[in-house]
This record gives structure tokens, C-alpha cells and sequence, in this order.
């Protein structure tokens, strides 16, 4: 009987690996956002998953990619689909870049080391955070390759806030420099930090504040909570011992960005950084067409078009929806990037389909660390690349070239 059974039914193998478990269960980005927000304490999820004032910007990010629909072709061969692209004058296996994150490890306890090794070993860049809970060496060390077999590509670049201490800038710049990183990105939205609404709720710090509330949500999320007490503490890992605010005492981000962020950052200062920095420059935070002009005429390397994820100014427009204004008025003169709300392959492929050269995300392999630690972002990265290729064999396209205005159009 037991014989015959085991002729018909075929049992699934049990997984050992409870992350894996986890991340067996899960179809997309939203699964995955739903197991994080069960495994972090519910501050430190509304940290990584909340946005500006009443979060319109932010929904509006992702609802924006339906107003797209495709034309697709059929019978043209797609057998072989290739999504290479090239950034910044380096072949990319696809078109994606991990965006910088602050304070990464509240996720989970390797932080940026975590996204960066995926990044490298899926061979895309990473941009690493001036405010990032791993410093600029921990990960040139973690990415570098071992010897010619090693399969790691580490593409990194370091994204800056303009300090109103030069000095500690210079010494970043110097120390990217050092470290081999490709490029910088200077993030321009954050003039003041954005009002968080969830955060200013539950008067959340950076590192998190051990009060009742914490105590209770630690009991309820055991995990996060041992990972939190037996690593080392979270720091603003760049500048420890060189800023009075590295997050070793709490702070809100409010008080931080406010005290330490230069507000008076005009387009003079893009050209002091020409006189720091030889090698490539990006700008993030373009969300007028006026401006990615302006960007060309101080001939930065690339721009991308960006929010901070609808965490600064609500009702800011969605990346998406300017990124056939700007491209249709470049040219070939600098490389455009899509920033937020990127959610699948199909967002990816409208992107590039409507002029973009790649695309960038934060929350999805926020989302993908929260829930499974490093292999979660290895699970994000593969599902972007996935729901690429399909889409384009259901679209009808073998190569990036064969995107175009001819395959999309926006809803009437
Ligand atoms: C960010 N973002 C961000 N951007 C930046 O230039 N420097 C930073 O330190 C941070 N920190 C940060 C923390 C967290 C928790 C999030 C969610 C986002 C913005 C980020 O780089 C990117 O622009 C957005 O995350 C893109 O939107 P999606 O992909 O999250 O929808």
C-alpha cells in the first residue's frame, strides 16, 4: 500500500534552511514586504517601508508604472533573449542598480555587505550611502575577488550628502577613491529631510531606542531582536569618530540631516566636485526637465530620475512619467536612470522601452534582507532579471536595442 503510494504521490522535499522556506513561499516583491513586515519590529519596518507625509508620492511611484501598456509583437523569434546593457561604458548583464540605503543593517545584520556582495555577484552596481551602517572599506574588502575564479564583479559606487564639513567630504571622496569605487552619486533631494510621518508617530531614532514599546515588539519579533543585541552596534560606519552625530547616541534622522547636510548645495557645488573627483558622476534627485538640462550643461556622467522614493516631498512627480520627457530632449549626451516604484521585470523593461538606460531600487532588496538576510536579495535580484526576460519574449524583443516607443504607449 505504502509501496504504491509512493508511486503516485511525490513528496516535496523538506527545506531545512527556514529563510529559504520562507522565500519558497513567496511570488513578488509584495510577499516578500509582507514577511518582513512579520519578522522586523514594526518601527523599523515603517523606517524602511514609510515615505513622506500622507505616502501619496510613494504610492504614486509604483501605481504610475499601470498607466503603461504594451504592444506586443508576436512571432518573432525569442529564443535567445539577451538583457545586457551598458552602464557608464561597463557591460551589464541587466539593466538595474541597487540604490544607496541608509542604515542598512537594521534590516538585518550585514547590512550593505549583504546587498553589495548580491550586487557583485549578480554583476550590477551598488551605491553605498553616506549614512551606511558599513564603511566604504568593509566593502571593498567583502566584494573584492579572491583570484581570477572568484565569480564576484563588484561594480560600487558612493552616493554623498554634501556635508557642511568639507573636510569630512574630502575624506570620503578620498577614501571612495582609495577603495576603487566607479563612481559618485550625489543625492540633490534632501535640501531638509522629508516630514515621515510614521516615524515622527512613534518618535523613532537611528539606532532604535530600547523604551517599553521596543521591549514588547522585540518579544513579539525574536529574531530581529537577537540579531540586533549579539552584533556589534549600528554606526554610521563612514564617518565614526569624524562627525559628533555617527549614531552611537540615538538620534532622529530629522535632527541629523538637518544638523550635518549642507542646505545651501547649489549647481556651483556639482562643479567643486568635478575638482575632487576624476571619475564618473551621478545625480540623483532630477524630477524637472529643466534640470536634466541643467545637467547636461554641467556635463555630469548620468542622472537619475528620483524621489528618494517618496520620501521627501509628497506629491513630487513619479519617476516613470519623466522619463520620456527628459530622454526625448537628451540625446545620447548623459546616461537616465528610473528611481522608484520599480516593483517587476515589467516596470524595468517600460522604463527602458520609454528612453531609460537602467533602472534603480531601494525597498525590494530592503524587503528581500528583512526577510531572508542576504539570500533574500539574491532572490530579488533573480525575480527582476526573470520577470525581464519573460516580458520581453511575451513583448516580442531579443535585445535592450529593440525596446522603443513602438512596443508602449501610455493608457488613453
Ligand atoms: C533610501 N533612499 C536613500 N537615498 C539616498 O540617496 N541616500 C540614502 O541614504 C537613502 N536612504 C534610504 C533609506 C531607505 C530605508 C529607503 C527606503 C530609501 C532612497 C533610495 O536610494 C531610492 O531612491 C528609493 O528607495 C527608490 O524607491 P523604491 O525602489 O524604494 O520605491
Amino acid at each position: 500500500m505504502l509501496r504504491s503510494l509512493k508511486g503516485i504521490v511525490r513528496f516535496k522535499r523538506f527545506e531545512k534552511n527556514p529563510a529559504q522556506r520562507r522565500l519558497n513561499k513567496a511570488a513578488n516583491i509584495e510577499d516578500l514586504r509582507r514577511v518582513s513586515k512579520r519578522r522586523l519590529p514594526a518601527g523599523v519596518f515603517d523606517y524602511i517601508d514609510g515615505a513622506a507625509e500622507d505616502e501619496r508620492t510613494l504610492r504614486n511611484n509604483v501605481s504610475s508604472f499601470s498607466n503603461y501598456e504594451f504592444k506586443p509583437r508576436v512571432l518573432r523569434d525569442v529564443s535567445n533573449i539577451d538583457l545586457s546593457a551598458n552602464i557608464l561604458g561597463v557591460q551589464t548583464p541587466f539593466p538595474l542598480i541597487c540604490s544607496p540605503t541608509g542604515f542598512t543593517r537594521i534590516a538585518h545584520h550585514d547590512g550593505e555587505l549583504a546587498v553589495s556582495r548580491s550586487a557583485a555577484r549578480s554583476g550590477i552596481p551598488f551605491a553605498l550611502s553616506t549614512m551606511a551602517t558599513r564603511s566604504i572599506e568593509e566593502i571593498q574588502t567583502t566584494t573584492q575577488p579572491v583570484n581570477s575564479a572568484h565569480s564576484l564583479s563588484p561594480r560600487n559606487w558612493f552616493q554623498v550628502y554634501v556635508w557642511k564639513d568639507r573636510g569630512v567630504l574630502r575624506d570620503l571622496l578620498d577614501r571612495a577613491k582609495e577603495a576603487n569605487f566607479e563612481a559618485i552619486v550625489i543625492t540633490v533631494d534632501t535640501a531638509v529631510l522629508g516630514r515621515r510621518e510614521r516615524d515622527v508617530r512613534r518618535g523613532f531614532t537611528l539606532p532604535p531606542q530600547l523604551g517599553i514599546g521596543t521591549v514588547l515588539d522585540g518579544i513579539r519579533n525574536p529574531s530581529w531582536t537577537w540579531d540586533f543585541i549579539t552584533n556589534e552596534p549600528i554606526r554610521f560606519a563612514n564617518v565614526v569618530g569624524k562627525s559628533a552625530d555617527d549614531g552611537s547616541s540615538a538620534i532622529s534622522l530629522a535632527d541629523h540631516v538637518n544638523a550635518q547636510f549642507s542646505q545651501s548645495l547649489s549647481w556651483n557645488d556639482i562643479e567643486w566636485f568635478r575638482t575632487q573627483w576624476d571619475k564618473k558622476i551621478i545625480i540623483k534627485g532630477i524630477q524637472t526637465v529643466e534640470d536634466a538640462k541643467l545637467s547636461v550643461k554641467h556635463s555630469v556622467d548620468a542622472i537619475a530620475l528620483s524621489n528618494h522614493g517618496g520620501r521627501q516631498l509628497d506629491d513630487a512627480p513619479a519617476p516613470i512619467n519623466l522619463v520620456g520627457a527628459v530622454t526625448d530632449i537628451m540625446g545620447d549626451e548623459l546616461e537616465v536612470y528610473c528611481d522608484g516604484g520599480i516593483r517587476r521585470g515589467s516596470d524595468i523593461i517600460k522604463a527602458i522601452a520609454l528612453g531609460a538606460d537602467a533602472c534603480m531600487i531601494g525597498r525590494p532588496f530592503l524587503y528581500g534582507l528583512g526577510a531572508a538576510g542576504e539570500i533574500g536579495v539574491d532572490w530579488v535580484l533573480n525575480f527582476f532579471k526573470e520577470g525581464m526576460q519573460q516580458t520581453m519574449a511575451l513583448l516580442g524583443a531579443k535585445n535592450l536595442s529593440e525596446l522603443n516607443l513602438d512596443l508602449i504607449e501610455r493608457k488613453r
